[in-house]
Parts: structure tokens; sequence; C-alpha cells
């Protein structure tokens, strides 16, 4: 009896941390996360493993950390990463063209989306190219950052930023209206290294997959979490701001814009501005 209530207070106690031994505890994978690296606190887990990368880090490496001092974002944002979140990156070396690099983010955007939903059915939703929503707020991040000379990809890095529970009072006032944590939206207890294992595991399914029959089926599911579709938006590109309703992504993953001329522009890269 004795022994059990200690237990009981030893479990309720056991701090949530993303600690390689509690997410293999939760892992299923081959090769994502066999190696995983774990911080309480750096800059960005991208940096990291970038450097891990360079210095021959196997494919699947993660790279973890509680908090992140300099978390980096796409278009040169700053990403807020204080604890209550999972803040992670991926090392991949696909054998494909570097063209197809955009694909891996599309698909780690939809690992993301089924990790979550397979302990917690939230009605989440994806902005193209890769941002995860949940009522119109952003709730997970994806930068891929890829190293290739000619055709070959020397290696990718892919980082994702989840926010599960993170104190409200320290999220800046302008943020505050854009961004949402899963934990507050559900009353499931989330316990942050096993959604990490969710997701990783996606990730290899998906990866796998992609790499075995190609994209197509990927895309096809990706659709059905399209947050933007029948919405008339604007895209910022490097060249230029294209506005119109967007109807969808095309098997490239760009993104197909109608303007108001009817004209269906693709487009391949750029940043959404809501109207
Ligand atoms: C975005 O702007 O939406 C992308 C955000 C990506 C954030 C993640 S957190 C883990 C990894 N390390 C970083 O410095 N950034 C990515």
């Amino acid at each position: 009896m004795k022994e059990e209530i200690i237990k009981g207070y030893c479990l309720s106690l056991r701090p949530d941390l993303l600690l390689p031994e509690e997410i293999k505890r939760y892992l299923s994978t081959k090769e994502i996360g066999q190696i995983i690296e774990h911080f309480r606190i750096i800059d960005s887990t991208n940096r990291r493993a970038k450097e891990l990368a360079l210095e021959g880090a196997p494919q699947g490496t993660v790279v973890v950390a509680e908090e992140q001092t300099g978390g980096r974002g796409r278009v040169s944002n700053r990403w807020f990463s204080p604890r209550g979140g999972i803040w992670f990156s991926v090392i991949l070396t696909p054998d494909i063209d570097p063209q197809q690099a955009s694909f891996v983010t599309l698909l780690a955007s939809l690992a993301v989306v089924r990790g979550i939903q397979e302990l917690v059915p939230l009605p989440l939703k994806i902005k193209w190219p890769n941002d995860v929503y949940l009522k119109n707020r952003k709730c997970a991040g994806i930068l891929t950052e890829i190293s290739a000379k000619m055709n070959l990809i020397n290696y990718i890095v892919l980082g994702i930023g989840i926010n599960i529970k993170i104190d409200s009072d320290s999220i800046p006032g302008e943020l505050k209206k854009k961004i949402i944590c899963l934990g507050d939206e559900t009353e499931t207890e989330l316990f942050f290294s096993e959604i990490l294992a969710k997701v990783l595991r996606q990730i290899e399914l998906l990866y796998d997959q992609a790499l075995g029959e190609g994209f197509g089926k990927i895309i096809d599911e990706w659709r059905k979490y399209d947050l933007l579709l029948g919405r008339q938006i604007s895209v910022e590109t490097p060249l230029e701001v294209i506005s119109g309703q967007s109807i969808g992504i095309n098997e490239k993953g760009a993104l197909l814009l109608k303007t108001e001329q009817g004209q269906i522009i693709e487009v391949l890269a750029g940043s959404i501005i809501f109207k």
C-alpha cells in the first residue's frame, strides 16, 4: 500500500521533459529519432541540427529543446519559443532533386496534424505551405532549411515548433491574438514526449511513402486540411504581391490563385496575407 502511494506521488510529480528516454518510451520508428540530442535551453535547434549534419550525423537525428533563446521562423522572423512548447529539428538526407524539397515541408505539416490528432481530435487546419492552425490561430510552424549542390541534397533540416502550454502572461501582446496552445483547447492531458514521438512516427511514415511512391497521396491528404481553400487572400512572393481566391494546391504543391480577371496563377513560394 505504502509503495503504491509513493509510486502515484512520483508519477504525478514527474516533470514532462522532452528527455530522450521519455520520448523513446513512446517512439515506434526505425530511423527518425533513433538518435536524440536534448537541450534544456539552446539558441536554435535548427542551428544545432545543421552543425550536426555538417559533422555527418545520420539521417533521422533529432535535436530537441525545452526552450530556445534564438528560435528562427520563416522569412527571417524570430520564433517565440519559451518553455511550454515542443521545439525540435530532424536531419533528413533524401536522394531527391533539390527542387522537390518543398514537398518535405508539406509532408511535415501533415505529419504534425496526424501526430496530434492521434492523441486528441482537434479540428486542425494547414495554412499553405506549412503552418498548422486551430481556430484561425497558429499552433505549429515549420522551417525547412536545405543544403544542396547542383542536383544533390546534402541535407535537409526540418525544424518544427508546436505550442502546447505556454504561460499566457509571457506571450508578447501582438502575438497573443495570433497563436494558440493545444493544451488550452483540450481537456485531454497532453504529454510533450508522447506528442513528439507520434509526430516523429508520422514523419517517418510519410517520408518513406514519399520516397517509395511519390508525393501524390500526400498532396491529396494535405488538401483535406487546407485552411485557405475558397478564401480571398494576397500572397507576398519575392517579386510581387498577388491577390485572388485560393483554389487549392496543385500536384507540385504550389498554391493556385484565381485573380479577379479569372486568371489562374501558380505560386511556388510566398507568405500569405489574409484579407
Ligand atoms: C515559422 O515561421 O512558422 C516556422 C517556425 C519554426 C520554428 C521551429 S522551433 C524548432 C526549430 N528551431 C528553430 O530555430 N526554428 C524551428
